[in-house]
């Protein structure tokens, strides 16, 4: 049994994390262990490893915030879920992990023949791509929304979720060569940001107004897509990719009277009913279950070799998202 571990946190994240032997824990009462299936590696693992991202784990701590297993070992007084079943890892339990041990009440079962592999990202990008398309701004069928970081996973949930409500989005990528994946996954327009991004927009979009944007990068980014928006629109920002704070310039916010506000799934969580957490889960679940949505992904690494699959994770030009997977996903 193995666990990606990290004893301190630094500038490069590969080098603070490493797959360590443990034995087979000894199971309580109520406990099952579990053989993880899939577990990626997103931005908020890999800040996390280099200290930058906003809540912190104790440290020594085990990497991965969301992932799948199936139940390998019931512990006393357990009557399910059943051996065999597939389920959902409780949200930041260590997931880069071959074995982890979780409370059978904890668990959430997952249809068996579904891809584990996409399904271990249904807990973090889809819901936030899902609700920063209905939290923000009411958007109706043929409005418009932009994004940058379009060809990341977040961004490609959300082509799906709006395509689903007939919005049209213009994404923003770093690459030419991610133009035509794009399209064919169903994005209305793709450009590559530059500083004659709101130009590019206006064309391609025929001078649409656009009221929704949606920012993953922060730095002049921000300000490009503020740029590109309609006379009191909503930007939305819910990542720091770039490592640098939104610039949003005067002319945006006070001559066009932008807003510019965050997003972070975790306070929704917070906010949100259980009936309101079940019902998107349930919806996101049945999609990715029937192959509906779905996030490319560039590779897969077994735990033992963490460092490459995060120093791979954490550079840029992917053609999707790195994910672990256990020794039998495949089988
Ligand atoms: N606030 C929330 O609740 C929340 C929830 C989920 C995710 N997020 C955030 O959403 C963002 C996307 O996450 P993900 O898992 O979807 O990402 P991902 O699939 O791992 O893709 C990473 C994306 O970031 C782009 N990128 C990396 N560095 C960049 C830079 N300096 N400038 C511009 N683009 C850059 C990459 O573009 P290239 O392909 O060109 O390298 C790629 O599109 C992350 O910032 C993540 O932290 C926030």
């Amino acid at each position: 049994m193995l666990k990606a571990e990290y004893q301190t946190r630094g500038p490069v994240p590969q080098d603070v994390i490493e797959a360590v032997p443990f034995d087979k824990p000894q199971l309580a009462e109520g406990e099952v262990l579990l053989e993880m299936l899939a577990a990626p590696i997103n931005p908020s693992d890999v800040m996390t490893l280099t200290g930058i991202y906003g809540i912190l784990p104790p440290l020594p701590a085990v990497g991965g915030n969301e992932g799948v297993g199936r139940v390998a070992e019931h512990g006393p007084n357990v009557t399910g879920p059943d051996i065999g079943q597939t389920v959902l890892l409780p949200v930041g339990c260590g997931t880069w992990a071959t074995h982890i041990v979780a409370k059978a009440s904890d668990l959430i079962p997952l249809p068996n023949e579904a891809d584990p592999i996409q399904l271990a990202m249904v807990t973090i990008n889809p819901p936030t791509a899902s609700l920063m398309l209905s939290e923000f701004v009411d958007l109706q069928p043929g409005d418009w929304v932009i994004q940058n970081a379009a060809n990341s996973g977040v961004g490609s949930y959300l082509i799906t979720f709006a395509n689903m409500r007939g919005i049209k989005t213009v994404n923003v990528v770093r690459r030419e060569s991610l133009v035509e994946p794009l399209t064919a996954a169903g994005a209305d327009v793709v450009v590559v940001d530059g500083d004659d991004l709101a130009d590019k927009v206006k064309e391609a979009t025929g001078g649409a107004d656009i009221r929704l944007g949606i920012d993953a990068v922060g730095g002049a980014a921000t300000d490009r897509l503020a740029a590109t928006l309609a006379e009191g629109a909503t930007l939305v920002n819910y990542g720091a990719l770039s490592g640098e704070p939104c610039h949003v310039s005067p002319i945006s916010i006070i001559f066009r009277d932008i807003t510019l506000r965050g997003f972070w799934l975790a306070k929704w969580f917070n906010s949100a009913t259980p009936e309101q957490q079940q019902a998107l889960y349930g919806k996101i679940t049945g999609l990715v279950a029937t192959g509906k949505l779905s996030a490319p992904v560039h590779a897969t690494y077994q735990v033992e070799d963490i460092k490459e699959a995060v120093a791979v994770a954490a550079a840029g030009g992917r053609d999707g998202k790195v994910v672990l997977v256990g020794d039998s996903t495949g089988d």
